[in-house]
């Protein structure tokens, strides 16, 4: 039965659309503002290294695994897991798993809509002119002062998260695959466009020097929890995303294939951010480890000193807002999806209600960058706690539960009828080594270092 069963919400029209919608659901604020910082936080190239083994021995693996779980169930995230406990014989408390990434997905969308609305506002600053001629000084200026105003990031937070509940009220084809086959393509050739400015720069070698040169001097225990979070959060695993992404795949597409062409594009966009900023950060004497703003207080000196920066400014945005716009659809899409098969709502009203929720959540990152600027906890604010808990730890722990899950309670026949095609049958025991002993123990050899037991 399970083998032609297909989804309520229809399917991907291709596997080239499919590739589009996961490649846009990887592809985010993840790759262009969060991976820079990080780097920049945690000292570069040594980094980059430990990130770049994460994404190959934890995250590949495991969205093969998310996405092999999706097809098979033709469902939301939880029911998915609800479906394949029992197909499994397995112990009803693996459904906790289905929940805790729903619940992630929401924590993480309610600030994703935050940041994506800065990246909303600095389209308008840009074009209006606000960086033309501006210093380093003005521009730390300008974003402080943005960021200080709840009302200015309420404003944009709220339109950013009504353009994802629109796309995604539209269902599979219409609205999230038709909206990604414009803005993934037009967002490569933004940044390639960009790439060419920072070859330009006097900076540009000392900024690829950072990214690239490994000090492992550097690394923390801490930091290779980050990097493996980042690992989770750039690819969307761990939480269902791409497990309700894989739900909609048609049947006869080469999961393993197209997991690499994902991980591929995600990866190049990561990289290339990293080309983009830290000659521009080096260019301009300032400071890599500057944090969130990084992004925000970095490339608007570039736009306001070169040529036509205001235009390039504008489309950099904008192509960030996209980015952003094609993730967050698929932030939402597992909660929707069990909205609309489990409550039997319509998808427009599976859309408001998980919107508006996610939407209030958001308050509590735009108070954290103003009126609750000195509220910590463990020294963190709000934001800093929600993103460090989503992406340090509730995805790496779902990623850890669904790799176990596929590796030790599916049974072989059933994993191996939707991952070894004929063409990709020698991969299959490879994929089956990793996922029941490689990526676990991985994971769990992070988590011990990190709590200090080894
Ligand atoms: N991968 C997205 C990014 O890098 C964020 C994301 C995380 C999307 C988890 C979906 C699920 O920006």
């Amino acid at each position: 039965m399970m083998d032609t069963k297909k989804s309520i919400h229809g399917e991907w029209s291709s596997d080239f659309g499919f590739i589009l919608a996961a490649t846009g659901s990887a592809v985010g604020l993840g790759n262009i503002w969060k991976f820079p910082y990080i780097v920049g936080e945690n000292g570069g190239g040594a980094f980059v290294i430990v990130y770049l083994a994460c994404v190959l021995l934890i995250g590949i693996p495991i969205m093969m695994a998310e996405i092999m779980m999706g097809r098979r169930s033709r469902q939301n995230p939880i029911d998915t897991m609800v479906t394949l406990t029992a197909e499994a014989n397995a112990d009803k408390r693996w459904h906790y798993v289905g929940w805790m990434g729903v619940i992630a997905g929401f924590l993480i969308l309610s600030y994703y809509s935050v940041i994506a609305g800065w990246a909303s506002a600095y389209v308008v600053k840009n074009f209006t002119g606000s960086f033309s001629g501006a210093s380093p000084t003005d521009i730390k200026i300008i974003f402080n002062n943005f960021i200080a105003s709840p009302m200015q990031l309420i404003f944009w937070h709220t339109l950013f998260m009504i353009a994802t509940m629109l796309i995604v009220a539209r269902g599979i084809t219409g609205g999230l695959e038709k909206s990604v086959r414009f803005l993934i393509p037009a967002l490569f050739v933004l940044l390639i466009l960009l790439v060419g400015y920072a070859m330009s720069t006097s900076g540009y070698f000392q900024g690829l020097r950072f990214l690239f040169n490994p000090d492992f001097s550097k690394l923390t225990g801490n930091s290779v929890l980050v990097a493996m979070g980042q690992a989770f959060f750039t690819l969307s695993i761990g939480m269902g995303a791409i497990m309700v992404y894989g739900a909609y795949l048609p049947k006869d597409v080469s999961i393993a294939k197209t997991t690499f062409i994902i991980a591929g594009a995600d990866t190049l966009v990561a990289l290339l951010a990293g080309i983009i900023i830290f000659p521009i950060v080096f260019t301009y004497q300032l400071q890599a480890d500057s944090g969130p703003g990084l992004i925000f207080q970095v490339l608007p000196i570039a736009f306001g000193n070169m040529t036509g920066g205001w235009l390039f400014g504008t489309l950099f945005f904008i192509a960030l807002v996209f980015a952003a716009l094609t993730s967050s659809i698929s932030l939402i899409e597992p909660a929707v999806a069990w909205l609309i098969e489990h409550k039997g709502l319509s998808r427009q009203q599976a859309c408001i209600k998980s919107g508006l929720a996610a939407w209030a959540l958001g308050l509590i990152t735009v108070f954290s960058f103003n009126v609750w600027s000195d509220f910590k906890i463990f020294n963190q604010t709000l934001f800093e706690l929600i993103d460090y808990i989503t992406a340090n730890l509730m995805l790496p722990t779902g990623g850890l539960c669904i790799a176990v899950f596929t590796g030790w309670m599916m049974q072989r026949q059933h994993s191996e009828k939707e991952l070894a095609l004929p063409s990709d049958t020698q991969g299959y025991p490879l994929w089956r080594v990793v996922v029941r002993y490689v990526s676990p123990c991985a994971v769990f050899l992070v988590f011990l270092h990190v709590t200090g037991v080894i």
